[in-house]
């Protein structure tokens, strides 16, 4: 008799816990009780994905039931500007990408490939930190005693790093809050599940609300979040691109798993500068600060090899020397052209203007460029040397010894001038560099020029031009 009213209760209670999903398309924003292949809205194709119904009774984003009262508006000159106060990870590298330091309530996407070096850097930072404050390493990617095993590797013997191995969304938010951290690692996100999706972990669902309820905990608290994301065969960080616009900083690792150098850069920071790079060698004692990169990036040839370029690129405000190498060989009924680090579609531009405007036809051949070291470059001003290492490998003739170019070429084969061009030809004349091919307009006049004492610099405009010199000089 008095069971019933129980029972009743009780499936209540379940429907509450089990919250409803909904399919929301992510070009349009239109939404389907269902999954759809072909979203109702826009009509564009695989575009839905799952999410969480938002009921309008308990609302999701608000603190608390019902209308919260609006900010006030104010004027910008009311406004305190005060800017955010950065606290130094203590690795040095490290907190250059970041812009120089990690700031209270940022959330920070750290993407790269499998065994790039993600979890050793930020245990080592994680370590430094816990000297001055309360940290948290969250694993669901390897066990309490495997972080404990690469611990003891690195050398942080007695480390006073807390850990909590978990992967259930909503344990890991109520830690966080008990603990009350300064800064947390949720080492990967692509693990961590919400109880609220049925999806599985790593989905596009699951990566989004997790992220975007751990950013919301992280502004709500004060507690750094830094998450760590896989990255998709293609490069691209997995899960929706959403994941990059709730975040605060996004840093990509790069660099080849067979050298020992690798590259950490800001490609997005609310708090720094972009492209602002830091870089390591990893050691059998974890990964360690280069503070002079600017050679590491030439491989050793003894005497000048054709198809082998160096260019100056400026990394966030660093310029670095990187060897780019180009090979131009015989190819089949249908020429592949690859590329390892620098564009493929600009590469297919490069090689019709060289054929336009310089005559140099590579219609036939398989065209491959590198660059060396496992670095990315997606400056326009690699386009000069990338186009003089095809032009030697064609032809079988080393450039001179010495030589660096850099300058961006244009569809209509004019060579423009790249960013901070004195910078550049001040670091090649220092690394010893001696005849360089710039555009016209980086080249330094009057005081200036003396600054470049051993450097020959030849101005350029055209791509011809280029072509012509290299094959004078
Ligand atoms: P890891 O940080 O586990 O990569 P991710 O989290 O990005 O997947 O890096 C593991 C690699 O680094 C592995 O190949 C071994 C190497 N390593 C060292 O060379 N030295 C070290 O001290 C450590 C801890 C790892
Ligand atoms: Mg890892």
């Amino acid at each position: 008799m008095w069971d019933l009213p129980v029972r009743r209760g009780a499936r209540r209670q379940l429907a509450m816990a089990k919250e409803k999903s909904i399919y929301s398309c992510t070009e349009c924003g239109a939404t389907s009780p269902k999954w759809l292949g072909k979203c109702p809205g826009c009509g564009a194709w695989n575009t839905l994905v799952e999410s969480v119904a938002e009921t309008g009774a308990r609302p999701r984003y608000a603190a608390g039931r019902g209308l919260l009262p609006a900010a006030a508006v104010a004027t910008l000159a009311e406004i305190d500007a005060t800017d955010a106060e950065r606290q130094p990870t203590g690795i040095e590298e490290f907190d250059r990408a970041l812009g120089g330091g990690i700031v209270a309530g940022g959330v920070v996407l750290i993407g790269g490939d499998p065994g790039i070096g993600k979890s050793t850097l930020l245990l080592q930072a994680l370590d430094a930190l816990a000297r001055t404050m309360k940290v948290l390493y969250v694993t669901g990617e390897e066990s309490g005693a495997q972080v404990a095993l690469r611990s003891r590797r690195l050398g942080l013997g007695a480390s006073p790093v807390r850990v909590l191995a978990e992967i259930q969304l909503e344990k890991i938010l109520a830690t966080l809050e008990v603990e009350q951290p300064a800064v947390a690692v949720i080492d990967s996100i692509q693990t961590v599940y919400s109880e609220a999706l049925t999806s599985a972990p790593g989905s596009v669902a699951q990566v989004r609300e997790c992220a975007a309820q751990l950013t919301r905990l992280a502004k709500a608290s004060g507690i750094t979040i830094i998450l760590v994301g896989h990255v998709t065969k293609d490069g691209a960080l997995a899960g929706p691109r959403v994941m990059e616009h709730i975040v605060d900083t996004v840093l990509y690792f790069e660099g080849d798993t067979h050298s020992s150098f690798r590259l950490v850069r800001a490609i997005k920071n609310r708090f720094g500068a972009v492209n602002e790079i830091g870089v390591f060698a990893m050691t059998e004692k974890g990964l360690k600060g280069v503070s002079n990169p600017s050679a590491i990036f030439l491989s050793t040839h003894g005497e000048p090899v054709p198809g082998s370029c160096v260019l100056v690129t400026l990394e966030g405000t660093r310029p670095m020397l990187v060897e780019v190498q180009a090979l131009v060989d015989a190819g089949g009924p249908s020429p592949r052209r690859l590329s390892v680090g620098l564009e493929r579609d600009r590469l297919a531009m490069m090689l019709a203007v060289l054929h336009r405007h310089a005559g140099i036809a590579a219609l036939d051949q398989d065209v491959f460029v590198n660059a060396v070291g496992g670095v990315r470059i997606s400056e326009p001003a690699a386009d000069l040397a990338v186009m003089l290492a095809i032009q030697s490998s064609l032809r079988g003739k080393p450039l001179p010894r010495g030589f660096i170019a850099f300058g961006e070429v244009g569809l209509a084969g004019e060579v423009r001038p790249a960013p901070r061009g004195q910078e550049r030809l001040r670091e090649a004349a220092k690394l010893g560099f001696s005849i360089a091919i710039v555009p016209k307009a980086n080249v330094p006049r009057g005081a200036a020029a003396k600054a470049f004492e051993g450097l020959t610099i030849h101005p350029v405009e055209r791509i011809e031009e280029a072509i012509d010199l290299v094959r004078s000089l």
